[in-house]
């Protein structure tokens, strides 16, 4: 069983490859993958660059060249959900792409042609996470996460993500991660620390916090890979 673990930014997959007991890198399509072995689990890690194609082609890349059977991806959100502050978890419940608009057919906001507007993660991955946030103390949120290849930093786009979805995160890949993976029939799951409220300041506050935020989400996955160990 070989596990993908992607990140968008270096940030988010360093702390995970100081981690490994070893691993190699290989180079394709542009960029960086990792063949890892933490015990003995078999990884591929990658960051893929920030936005929905890079995060496709990445994840695509995981699962078809380098085999990955499961894939998690940890990073940074923005916060919709007031309860949401800097370095806390959010695990995506479902995802979907806040600036998909075929809405011209008919269809409503976020719509991917011949799917849905929402795509769910995997039940027992989310569980497992739940199961180490309980023995931890952590305090982990289920919710739904927006993504869209905008860095949102205005209210007003912010409330109408929060309105249309009724998203709780925001961030730009979880959701073509999602589709990517579903339509390759491999269980995912999307894990992002806050980094930011997606307002005014977030542009600030990101790269204030996105290191620490980075490290708080790989930390999980860390303990996560702990517990499937077990
Ligand atoms: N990732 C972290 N913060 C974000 C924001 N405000 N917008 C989009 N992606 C993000």
């Amino acid at each position: 069983m070989k596990i993908a673990i992607m990140g968008a930014m270096p940030e988010e997959i360093e702390p995970l490859l100081e981690r490994m007991d070893s691993y190699e890198k290989v180079e394709y399509a542009k960029n960086s993958y990792y063949l890892a072995k933490y015990h003995e689990l078999e990884l591929v890690i990658a960051y893929s660059k920030i936005g929905k194609v890079f995060a496709a082609l990445t994840a695509s890349t995981m699962i078809e060249k380098f085999g990955a059977q499961k894939l998690l991806f940890s990073g940074v959100a923005g916060a919709i959900n007031p309860a949401l502050k800097i370095g806390d978890l959010i695990v995506a419940t479902r995802l979907c792409q806040h600036d998909l608009d075929i809405t011209a057919f008919g269809h409503p906001y976020g719509y991917v042609p011949e799917g849905s507007v929402f795509v769910e993660s995997d039940a027992t991955l989310r569980q497992i996470a739940k199961d180490v946030a309980k023995d931890a103390g952590i305090t982990l949120r289920e919710g739904i996460i927006a993504t869209g290849d905008q860095f949102v930093a205005d209210p007003d786009r912010k409330a109408w993500i929060a309105e249309t979805f009724d998203a709780d995160a925001l961030e730009m890949e979880g959701a073509s991660v999602a589709v990517v993976c579903d339509s390759l029939e491999v269980p995912f799951f999307v894990l992002r620390a806050i980094s930011d409220s997606a307002d005014m300041d977030a542009g600030f506050d990101f790269d204030t916090f996105l290191e620490n935020s980075a490290k708080v989400s790989a930390d999980f996955i860390i303990a996560m890979l702990d517990r499937l160990l077990r």
